[in-house]
Order: structure tokens, then sequence, then C-alpha cells
């Protein structure tokens, strides 16, 4: 049981008549020193009602609670506040550790539902963006936690496969374009002709008309736009799982737009049927004025389908497959209008099951306070960070380790952590300016740092020469431990946290603080000095590590043991 359950369930037998269990935990405070006790809880909310001075109720409490299970319990002032026995917790939180290994931390939440989680999601004929890195390791990192808390995630890459920038670039190739350009750099050149034509365009508006009428050709069927197309899409999807293997990153489904060609008119049907589309200037659409939004464009006036019609298909297309128990998109905030769209329109077709549909925004990233752009040549290429950084770890290897084995695979591991870790720290929602320097950066709040408190920890295990014996000593009272003590016991608790929030960055960030205290008890104590506590010690150097570890793999971060 977490701490907190330990005093919720104290505090709730004398309160349970006033306040309820989920009442009693919002209140709990941690004090912000530790000799004001490991909790504390304030009175003042049951002043009122029980017409008593909240020093007065502290007081009363201590005397009321049961004692047994902490080392004190304490009234200073308004507050009662809980000394936990530090070496039973020790030693029981140790004890669950070190038993459940790689389950620490699990749960049956989820009752194995299904969670469709819709993510990385690139452009054909486009470099992957740093938005859709992104979306890559934040889905990746929520894959991995619901399957942790006992749901079956299904990581679909909803391909950019599909829509007029199809049209746009047969245009292009076929003015400025050739075969051998393509084979030499597919993606590089598919986004030149691309940005020439958006250039050309802006002189020449009846380029558009040509655009649009090459992506008709193409939804019609027509044999020289599919066999362009396939071109396009094989090409890029090669290079797109270079890095999707440098990130050993997986999916279960690359089902993109293009996969709903086919599939969108029954939902177009189904609209009519129920009375929901209207015209507008030739056009089909769905009113949403009611919801306070801008309405739904299904079918433009020349009959082409568009980027929510796909959508709408895909989403009734997952529901049908997977009844799912949520279906989350990870699509950078720019998007919220289009998943308000989408969800809207399901609702009105009568599916209650656009409820589960949930858009998990993330911030922008941004160059030089601009935001990235691909048609005006503003990138930043994920490929080149990646090599970039892995470089750089190469030659802190070289300098601090040089006779490291397997150098060039712990450089890998570095290097792509790094890049991972620093995307996932920030909150979801925070836009942050991209600078190669901070995400290459090693020392600080890194991957890095906490990939090397680990391999730290593991270093003195082999040092120690022995293996913990959960059957000998186990609790330890050291002060210096304490603080690493309790965020262990915390890790499942987080583990929730993160999945009710769709918020990677509770683990990363619990992640780093664990790995501060454990430097700080490690430079303040000595572990490897043969008394009667070194097998505890050792045993929350392991259960440390262990710790660190699953952190480090729910974000999709290896862990070597040593760097
Ligand atoms: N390909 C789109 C883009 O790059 C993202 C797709 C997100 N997923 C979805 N189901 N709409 O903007």
């Amino acid at each position: 049981m977490d701490i907190k359950t330990t005093i919720v369930n104290s505090l709730s037998a004398v309160l349970a008549d006033e306040l309820n269990n989920t009442e009693i935990k919002n209140l709990l405070e941690v004090p912000k020193s530790s000799k004001l006790g490991d909790y504390a809880f304030p009175t003042f909310i049951l002043a009122k009602s029980r017409h008593q001075a909240p020093q007065k109720i502290a007081q009363e409490l201590v005397e009321q609670l049961d004692h047994e299970p902490y080392e004190k319990i304490e009234a200073t002032g308004a507050y009662v506040n809980f000394f936990l026995n530090k070496g039973n917790f020790a030693e029981a939180t140790l004890q669950t550790i070190l038993t459940s290994g790689d389950q620490y931390g699990d749960s049956q939440v989820g009752q194995a539902g299904n969670v469709p989680i819709d993510m990385s999601s690139p452009n054909i004929a486009k470099p992957m963006s740093m938005g859709h890195l992104r979306s890559t390791v934040i889905g990746n990192a929520l894959a991995n936690i619901y399957k942790k808390i006992g749901y079956q995630p299904i990581k679909i890459n909803y391909l950019g496969d599909w829509g007029t920038q199809f049209g746009k670039l047969i245009v292009g190739y076929h003015k400025w374009g050739s075969e051998a350009e393509i084979k030499e750099d597919p993606i590089g050149n598919l986004l030149k002709y691309y940005v020439h034509f958006h250039e050309a365009a802006e002189k020449d508006p009846e380029l558009d008309d040509e655009g649009r009428a090459w992506f008709k050709k193409l939804e019609d069927g027509d044999p020289e736009a599919t066999h362009l197309w396939e071109w396009f899409r094989g090409l890029s999807l090669a290079e797109f799982q270079k890095i999707y293997d440098r990130l050993g990153i997986e999916f279960d489904s690359f089902n993109g737009e293009a996969y709903y060609n086919d599939k969108m008119d029954p939902v177009v049907d189904e609209l009519k049927a129920k009375n929901l589309l209207q015209e507008s200037r030739g056009a089909q659409i769905v009113d949403l004025t009611d919801e306070n939004l801008t309405p739904a464009l299904i079918k433009r006036s020349d009959g082409a389908t568009l980027y929510i019609t796909r959508d709408l298909a895909a989403a009734t297309d997952r529901y049908n497959k997977f009844h799912f128990a949520k279906s989350l998109y990870v699509v950078g905030s720019e998007q919220t209008e289009h998943f308000k769209q989408l969800k809207a329109v399901l609702k009105k077709m009568g599916d209650d099951w656009s409820d589960d549909i949930i858009h998990v925004p993330f911030g922008l990233i941004t160059k030089d306070g601009k935001k990235l752009s691909t048609r005006k040549g503003n990138v930043v290429l994920l490929d080149k960070v990646l090599d970039e950084a892995v470089d750089l770890a190469k030659q802190q290897i070289a300098a601090k380790n040089p006779d490291l084995a397997h150098a060039d695979q712990v450089a890998h591991q570095v290097g792509v952590g790094a890049v991972i870790f620093h995307d996932l720290k920030n909150d979801r929602l925070d836009s942050f300016d991209f600078s190669l320097g901070e995400v290459v950066r090693f020392e600080g709040e890194t991957g890095p740092y906490v990939q090397y408190s680990n391999a730290r920890a593991q270093s003195i295990l082999r040092k120690a020469k022995r293996e913990v014996n959960l059957d000998d000593v186990l609790n330890l009272a050291d002060p210096n431990a304490w603080d690493t003590i309790k965020y262990l016991a915390d890790f499942p608790a987080m583990v929730l946290r993160a999945a009710n929030e769709y918020e990677p960055s509770v683990i990363a960030k619990y992640a780093l603080r664990l790995a501060k205290t454990f430097n700080k008890y490690y430079a303040n104590s000595k572990i490897l000095v043969e008394d009667d506590q070194l097998n505890a010690r050792l045993a929350l150097v392991k259960a440390t590590s262990q710790v660190l570890q699953q952190s480090l793999a729910l974000l999709g971060v290896q862990a070597p043991d040593e760097m």
C-alpha cells in the first residue's frame, strides 16, 4: 500500500462522517521540512461544522488516531503531522519492489480494454518533422504506460498519405522532377518539388487547379496517378522506418488516410440518411453552430473528400474493430478544433462512443521563435538531430570512459535517449524553442543523467560481489536514505497519474527526482561497508536501479548497465 493510502485509511477511521477518502487524500500535504513529518493534514476545513478552533481539532484527532503504523503523530498548530516508521516502511517498500521485479507498479485498472493510439502519423513525401517526433515518442510512452495498468494499447501510424498535396506533388514532379533525382534522395527531392510548387502557385493560381485535378484522378483510381503515389509512398515510408528503427519504436498498424479512400461512402451515406448533410456553395457540410464550432467540410464542390471525412471513417472503423475503452489521438494542439469537430459530428450521428475519443494535444516546437514550416523549408531534420546526439555521446564516452565495452551501442542508447527524454520531460502542452545544444545536453535534468544514475547503481552492485538477501535485514532507518525510499514507494501512484493525465512527463520528472535523491544519498553515505545494514543498503541500490530502469522503459529510453 502506498504511504498516502495508509494515512487516508487512518484518518478516515475517525473522520468518515465528515469527509470521504478522496477529500481526505486531496487535503494531505507534504510539509516543507521533514522535521514536520512526512505528511500533514490541515484541519481548517472542519472548524466551521464543528464550531471549534482548528488547533483544538488537531489535538483531538491526535488522541483519536491509531498510532500503531507510525513513528509518531503530532499536532502542530492547525495540522496533524504524521511521521512514518522509517525502518518498517523501508522494509515493506524494498520487499515489495524486489519481489515484484518488472511488475512493480502494475495494475489491472484497464481490465484488458483496447486503447488504439493514433500516433506519429507523418505526411508522405515530406520529412518527418519535430512535431511528428513529439507525437511518436509521447504516443509510444502512453502505450507503455497504458499497458502497465492493464489496457491493450494498439499503436496506429495514421500516415498522411492522401489529400490534395499528392495532386500538387504529381504536378511538381511532372514539371520539375526526374526519376534519377528521386532515387538519389527521395524525401529531399519530393519536398523540393512541393516547395517549388507553392512558390510557383503564388504567381500562377492555375497550378492549384491542376493539382486538384490530379488528386481527383488519384481518388478515381487513374493508373498513372496511382503508380506515382505508390512510388512516393513506398520511398517515404522506407525513410520513416529508418527513424523508427533508430528510436526503437514499432507500430501495430500503418493504415493511413489512403486506407480509407474507399471506406468513406458509408459514412457520407449515413450523414445523408440522418439529415446531417447540408449543401453550402456546392460543398457538403455538417453544420456545428450549436456546438460553437465551424462547419465540418465533408465533400468539396468537385466531390473530393477531406481530412475530416477520412477521420470519420477511421474513427468508426476503429470502434467496429476494437470496441475501444478509449481511443487516443496524439496530435499537436493546432488541431484541437479538428478533433472537436470530429467528436461533434460522430455525436450527432448518435455514436455515444465518441465520448471516449480523446485528443491528446501537445505544444508546438518553434525555431528562433518562428513556427516550423515544411512549405517554407524552415525544418529541423530529425535524422540530423539524432546523428548529432549520438556523436556527442561518442565524444563523451571517448573522453570519460575510453575502455567502455560496446561503446558504439552505448553511444546510440545515450544519444537517442537524450533526444527522447528531452521531448518527454516537459509538460506535454508546453511549447518550446528548438535548440540542438539543449537536446544533446547530458548534464542536469536530462535522460543521460538518469541513465548515468542507473549505471552508477549497477556499478555499486557489481562491486558488492554479493546478492541482496530478501530474508536478511531490510529495515533501513538511515535518514539519508529516507527521501529515496519515499520516492520509490510513490512509483505506482505516478504511473496511474501519468495515465490519467495522458502525461509521460510525470514519469520523466519522477525519474529525475529519484535519480537526484539517490545521487545525494550516494554522496553522503558509505554503501559498501561491512555492517548489519549492508544488505539493506544494497537492497535500496538495487530497488532504485530497478525503478529507474522501469521509468526509462516506460518512456521508451534504454538503460545501459555501464556508460
Ligand atoms: N498527418 C497529420 C499531420 O501531420 C496528422 C494526423 C493525425 N491523426 C489523425 N487521425 N488525424 O498533420
